[in-house]
């Protein structure tokens, strides 16, 4: 645990152990207050506050910028969420015929069904790569797998199934050998684990907000780590993406000209700043430190669960990945899973296994309390 960061949240820890941080996360007081704050101004008044409350809202996106080494806010578009701003790419991209897409198999719904969707309407070939032994992936295989006529490899940084981690250098590389552009949904990973894009110059990135970044459920963000903004054509289309919503329509202008271009109508400004908050929390105790820290008890947690004859999910290299714990029991699953729900211990049950995910403000004796109810339903022959 970080203590420092401990103190952030202000959660019922006698009643909440909260061990699924990869679905979903608490989210520090201080963005829970600047929520609080925001509803009250906007009760009291309205429409007076628009142009103080844009000017924040349009501010806050140079925190995404830095969290995520993007060139400025200008890269930096809002979004309800990671699916729409995948599907704002995948859909607002212009195809040829004869041109693949390149996935892989494992990719959680939010990065599948949209490229299905695609690849059906303008008939072109989906290459979805397969996965290893027990939710691995061979980064080789999917470099393989591009060629001139990739359009787009379209990845998440890692896994939601069991945390697995692709290293995107070799990716980027191949990007660029064959012309191809790259989107990465980085939602399992930010707020875990640093990126840059400085150092993973990647076309598109994509995230929602609620997961390890600890910001708001119905909250995302698009960042354009090129200035592809600059010229692609929004499928959505509003008055924010030519302007601000008192400006007459003029049909004769062009849509803006940084990534805003791709926030249709009136924007989501209490998700914003409370995903704002929680980055600058963040920050301030060092994804780097929360990375460490989290992975203590991933290796804590790993070496116990493979004593008590569990299989690993997931890279089985250790230095990759995020902090998930995902494994497999011979049997036991379901009664583990009763005395888990019994402690209000959260959890997820994925097609890989029994998925654990503890954040910076969990304690290595929370990872043994769950480790002595495995250890106890498998001695009660469970
Ligand atoms: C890799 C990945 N992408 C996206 C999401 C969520 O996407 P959305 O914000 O669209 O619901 C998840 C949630 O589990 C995920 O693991």
């Amino acid at each position: 645990m970080l203590p420092e960061f401990r103190k952030e949240f202000n959660f019922d820890q006698a009643s909440y152990t909260h061990f699924n941080n990869a679905a979903w996360c608490p989210v520090p007081s201080i963005a829970v207050k600047s929520a609080h704050d925001f509803i009250s101004k906007i009760a009291n008044e309205a429409v007076n506050c628009f142009e103080e409350i844009m000017d924040i809202y349009e501010t806050d996106k140079e925190v995404v910028a830095k969290f995520v080494g993007a060139a400025g806010p200008e890269n930096v578009a809002f979004t309800p969420n990671c699916a729409t701003a995948i599907s704002m790419i995948a859909q607002s991209l212009e195809y040829k015929s004869g041109e693949n897409i390149v996935t892989w198999e494992q990719e959680y719904a939010s990065n599948a069904y949209t490229w299905h969707q695609v690849s059906k309407k303008h008939q072109l070939e989906l290459i979805s790569v397969p996965s290893e032994k027990n939710y691995d992936l061979d980064v080789q295989r999917l470099v393989d797998a591009i060629n001139p006529k990739t359009k787009i490899v379209t990845i998440s940084w890692i896994q939601s199934q069991a945390g697995t981690e692709t290293p995107l250098l070799p990716v980027i590389d191949a990007c660029k050998k064959n012309g191809a552009l790259l989107l990465v949904d980085c939602i399992q990973g930010l707020g875990n684990k640093p990126f840059d894009l400085k150092k993973y110059p990647v076309d598109f990135l994509c995230s929602g907000s609620h997961k390890w970044l600890c910001g708001a459920l119905g909250h995302g963000f698009l960042v354009f780590g090129k200035d592809h903004y600059k010229t692609m054509k929004p499928i959505l289309q509003g008055a924010m993406s030519y302007g601000l919503p008192q400006e007459q329509t003029d049909l004769s202008i062009e849509p803006r000209i940084h990534a805003a271009r791709f926030e249709p109508g009136a924007p989501q400004i209490i998700p914003s700043r409370m995903t704002i908050e929680s980055m600058k929390v963040l920050m301030k105790h060092g994804v780097d430190n929360i990375h460490q820290t989290t992975q203590k008890m991933r290796r804590h947690m790993v070496e116990h669960l493979k004593k008590l004859g569990a299989i690993i999910k997931g890279n089985q290299d250790m230095t990759l990945g995020n902090s998930t714990i995902t494994f497999e029991l011979a049997s036991g699953t379901e009664k583990i899973q009763e005395a888990l729900i019994a402690e209000k211990i959260s959890f997820s049950l994925k097609p890989a296994g029994l998925r654990l995910s503890p954040h910076a403000f969990n304690t290595i004796q929370e990872c043994d309390k769950i480790l002595q109810i495995i250890e106890s339903e498998l001695s009660h022959g469970g």
